[in-house]
């Protein structure tokens, strides 16, 4: 590699989407169910509504609202409404976007650890992506593991972790639930981590909240050192336009909003995230069958032999072979057209239509059968 280039950058590979991935040939049509995201596209009559927004008000020479100030009100009064009773408000200035909520945790690096500033503290298996992107900035990664059976954290082991860091945990990654395994986090994860003290920031990623409906926003609303992060690529079906989230006192807002990128988010992102905040309950209406298919699809990986499934909170669920190699289910699977992701020792299957489910289902039989 040139002198120019950082050493330590050589031994990573860049991350590739499954769309780079090499097809092979069979019968059955190919099912991706290996990034969670919805597998229903916006209502027909949005996107030409969307469309149409396009044509007739969105000017494609000028550069696109780099404040939000729109998005922020619109995702403010979405996040009051949606969140538990008695919680407190949420205004335009508890909330910055992010092209991804990819972006948001880049940001949140670059604003806490970059520069030998701290470290990062997380728990496997869970969301590659904060490991990744601390690796790219060179940023030191201390990682913890969870129960091999409930996935919760083993805090006295977490808290020494802490304690012992060579270089200063300055943020804590969690998410809930968690991907890939679908735990919220515990009643006790919730005490130690509202016991850090405040030179630790700890970021609850809520990606799959209107799955769940567990959320953390009053400690984001109330605690200095808490951040609430979310997205629109999953419940909300705009996996395509790349838009993220935070919730967090106005002071860290503003932190982040000194280290985003001048314009992050393209007009049409931003038009197609106001376009669905307006028709929330109209998108969101796909939650309860996507619930319901999840727990179709426990219920069957339960009865199959050999086989060990978790319960989920979120939109895919947790499961491996007992006896059967795990590689060999993952590549049986996905020479047969169900594409779903091998990770954290386990498979992680987003829940997909009722029919895309049906065929994952028939293809791991298929596989466990041969
Ligand atoms: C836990 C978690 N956080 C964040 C993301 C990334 O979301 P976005 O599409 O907003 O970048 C994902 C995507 O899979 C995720 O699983």
């Amino acid at each position: 590699m040139s002198a120019f280039i950082r050493p330590d950058l050589q031994e990573f590979s860049a991350y590739r989407s499954h769309a780079a991935a090499t097809e092979p040939q069979h019968a059955d049509p190919i099912d991706q169910l290996d990034t969670n995201e919805s597998s229903y596209d916006l209502p027909a009559p949005l996107k030409t509504k969307l469309a149409r927004e396009y044509q007739m008000s969105l000017a494609a020479n000028r550069y696109p609202d780099g404040d939000h100030g729109a998005l922020h009100r619109a995702i403010a009064a979405y996040a009051t409404a949606a969140a538990p009773q008695d919680s407190p408000t949420v205004t335009a200035a508890h909330i910055t976007v992010g092209n991804g909520s990819d972006e948001l945790i880049r940001s949140l690096l670059i604003a806490t650890c970059v520069g030998r500033a701290g470290s990062i503290l997380v728990a496997e298996p869970t969301f590659s992506m904060y490991k990744i992107l601390a690796q790219t900035l060179g940023v030191e990664v201390v990682s913890v593991a969870r129960d091999a059976n409930t996935f919760a954290l083993n805090l006295a082991a977490t808290q020494a972790a802490i304690t012992q860091a060579t270089t200063p945990v300055r943020m804590v990654f969690m998410v809930s639930p968690n991907s890939p395994t679908g735990n919220g986090l515990t009643a006790a994860e919730l005490t130690w981590l509202r016991s850090l003290p405040t030179d630790i920031l700890v970021v609850v990623d809520e990606a799959y909240f209107e799955f769940s409906q567990q959320t953390t926003l009053a400690d984001a609303l109330q605690r200095p050192n808490w951040i609430v992060t979310r997205t629109f690529s999953k419940a909300f079906r705009l996996a395509a336009h790349r838009v993220g989230y935070a919730i967090a006192a106005p002071p860290l807002i503003d932190v982040l909003e000194k280290v985003r990128l001048p314009y992050n988010l393209p007009s049409f992102s931003q038009t197609a995230t106001l376009l669905s905040l307006h028709h929330a309950p109209e998108i969101l209406a796909t939650i309860p069958e996507i619930q319901a298919e999840r727990d179709r699809l426990i219920t069957a990986l339960q009865a199959l032999p050999d086989w060990q499934v978790w319960p989920s909170d979120a939109n895919f669920v947790y499961c491996r072979p007992t006896v059967k190699s795990l590689t060999d289910v993952f590549t049986g699977l996905y020479q047969l057209g169900s594409r779903i992701r091998q990770t954290g020792g386990g498979l992680r299957i987003t829940i997909g239509t009722p029919a895309e489910n049906n065929r994952t289902l028939a293809h791991l039989k298929t596989v466990l059968a041969g």
